[in-house]
């Protein structure tokens, strides 16, 4: 961050949280908060709060959090330092321009920058469209059925036969050619000089959630190869962290979202009214994806191709969806591909069936399983049910491991209590002892720990942000030190200084970052409110086992890292280990 702390702060605190808010949001005052319905997700009764003395919102539906900087930049697209000269010229503090280092404004102006190329492209492109030289293009994306209305809502374009027009376009616009390059819609070599990386292709604008161009797909108009080129990743288009669709979707104000293999696909739903539409950008769905997606939602459908590579793909996205915490449902659409040919024959009121149809992912999982079991032969009748025995001992709850044996029993017609059985002699033999964990894929043992860790330590900043009491039996135990994990770190740091000067200022805390995730989750960070223990030593003993959790993964860092030579060193860690299981925290 380029601008001096004191200078932000001063800007922050000079700017009330809930006056600026009223200027977006209806509020209203409930008890020390205001409430109002979230700008950032639709709902129907107000989960988004605006705290006076916290100085900072969070929504209890979607998780949108941050202090004032933060909803300017989620509400109005603001970079930084534009929601911070909003409201600098809003309180009259001038911002000083020679603060910037130059690399530093460079870094940030550059995305910015980034940005507005992709903006003026997506432009050019859909007013070729319409051009004479368009005609083509347009027949085609309306001879795929789409309407003018669903072109304009998706900024479709084209990209002309010149394989330089939009370089023509761009320079004559006044930017540089180093800066083109960068942003992969323009290529250069020495010989051919510069030209497009799209030309003679049906456009595709690739949006973040906020509405921002960040990229292309462009799609030929026929069966020429590869069918599809993408931008390249950029210094604004990450294609593991975006979804194409997301920035309508996101407030569909449906109760799912639905996720498909391609943008013809995403498209075509939208149409259909299935407005909930997204897809990965040509790559597998990654856990990012599945995180953002658990932000709009709790359940998510899946409609992939219906082909074999669809198939696999799908088994590949619902583990990595479940462990986003995602309930995950599987469309069936068979006899067609995809869902733009399925509603193209069918329709959308068709579609909508399917979609109330749609079974849990672990029924199509052992849907697929049974595929490659020839169930005729009673030898692999026998295996196949011992797999789904196997697979059903993922589930962990008795009450809903059997409504899924049920539903087994009767597809395949086996015995409920044959199944039931055949289930927990598979667990017995597994160690005696149901559930048994599910097989995590790789290293997922290291991973959860650190999940683990990271999860305590959250939870313990957020105990002492929010109870004095537990504040003060905390900082006997721990340091800032002892904060590795993630956003962690920096949180409990300014956190012991702030509490050392006794002024808690939460807000503050949050301008230190600079990535709005890392804001949202330390904005989640200070609003999590934590179900009462009911006992005194319920709360202890919670308390108890965070603490030992985060202290035993200090000492054993603190370990590695000494000399082996250091023998009081040594002493004075197998000492404080000793201490820690002697850990007793009374609250009296
Ligand atoms: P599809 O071939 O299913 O594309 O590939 P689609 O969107 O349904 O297009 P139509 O209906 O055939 O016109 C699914 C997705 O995979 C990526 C694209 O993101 C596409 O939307 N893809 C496909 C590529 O990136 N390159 C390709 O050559 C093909
Ligand atoms: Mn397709």
């Amino acid at each position: 961050m380029y601008y001096p702390e004191e200078l932000v702060e001063e800007i922050r605190s000079r700017n009330d949280i809930v006056d600026v808010i009223s200027n977006y949001v209806k509020l209203t005052r409930k008890g020390s908060s205001y409430f109002g319905l979230c700008p950032f997700h639709n709902e129907k009764s107000p989960s988004f709060s605006v705290s006076p003395d916290k100085q900072m919102y969070y929504c209890f539906g979607c998780g949108a959090g941050g202090n004032i900087f933060t909803f300017l930049m989620e509400y109005e697209n603001h970079t930084f330092p534009e929601a911070l000269k909003m409201l600098g010229e809003r309180c009259g503090v001038e911002l000083p321009q020679e603060e910037y280092s130059a690399e530093a404004r460079r870094q940030a102006d550059f995305k910015t920058l980034l940005l507005q190329i992709h903006k003026e492209a997506a432009t050019f492109y859909f007013y070729q469209l319409k051009q004479e030289g368009g005609r083509q293009a347009y027949g085609y994306l309306r001879d795929r059925g789409l309407s003018d209305e669903t072109i304009r809502k998706f900024g479709l374009g084209y990209s002309s036969k010149y394989n330089n027009s939009l370089y023509q376009f761009l320079k004559k616009k006044g930017y540089s050619d180093e800066v083109l390059k960068e942003t992969g819609l323009i290529q250069m070599d020495e010989r051919s000089g510069a030209y497009d990386k799209f030309w003679n292709r049906v456009m595709f604008p690739i949006m973040d959630g906020n509405h921002r161009v960040i990229g292309f797909g462009g799609r030929v108009m026929g069966d020429a190869k590869p069918k599809y080129l993408n931008s390249p990743e950029t210094k604004i288009f990450d294609k593991s962290r975006n979804l194409y669709g997301l920035h309508l979707a996101r407030s569909s104000r449906k109760p799912n979202m639905i996720i498909c293999e391609g943008y013809m696909d995403v498209i075509a739903l939208h149409q259909a009214g299935f407005s909930q539409a997204v897809a990965s950008l040509g790559t597998a769905l990654t856990a990012q994806q599945a995180l953002l997606l658990k932000r709009y939602t709790q359940e998510v459908l899946i409609t992939y191709d219906s082909d074999e590579a669809g198939t696999r793909a799908a088994l590949r996205a619902i583990p990595i969806l479940k462990d986003a915490g995602l309930h995950t449902r599987v469309i069936q659409m068979e006899p067609y591909k995809d869902p733009d040919e399925f509603i193209k024959n069918l329709g959308a009121e068709a579609f909508q069936e399917r979609i109330d149809k749609a079974q849990s992912s672990f029924l199509f999982e052992v849907e697929v399983l049974q595929r490659s079991y020839n169930l005729k032969d009673p030898a692999r009748k026998t295996e196949f049910f011992e797999e789904t025995a196997q697979k059903l001992l993922v589930f962990t709850e008795e009450l809903e491991r059997n409504n899924y044996i049920e539903a087994i029993a009767e597809k395949y017609g086996i015995g409920y209590q044959t199944l039931k059985g055949l289930v927990e002699r598979r667990g017995a033999a597994l160690g005696g002892v149901l559930p048994v964990q599910r097989p995590r894929q790789s290293q997922g043992g290291r991973k959860e720990r650190v999940d683990a860790l990271e999860s305590a330590q959250r939870l313990v900043l957020t105990w002492m942000i929010s109870d004095e009491r537990l504040s003060t039996a905390i900082r006997r135990y721990l340091g800032p030190e002892d904060f590795t994990e993630g956003i962690c770190r920096q949180v409990a740091r300014q956190l012991y200084e702030q509490q050392e000067q006794g002024a808690l200022n939460p807000a503050a805390i949050i301008s230190r970052f600079s990535d709005m995730e890392e804001q949202r989750q330390v904005a989640a960070m200070f609003n999590t409110t934590l179900k009462k223990a009911e006992t005194q030593e319920e709360t202890e003993k919670a308390l108890q086992e965070a603490i030992r959790r985060i202290k035993q993964n200090s000492l054993a860092m603190a370990t590695e890292q000494l000399e082996p030579m250091d023998m009081a060193g040594l002493q004075h860690l197998v000492d404080r280990r000793r201490e820690l299981e002697r850990l007793h925290i009374s609250l009296d």
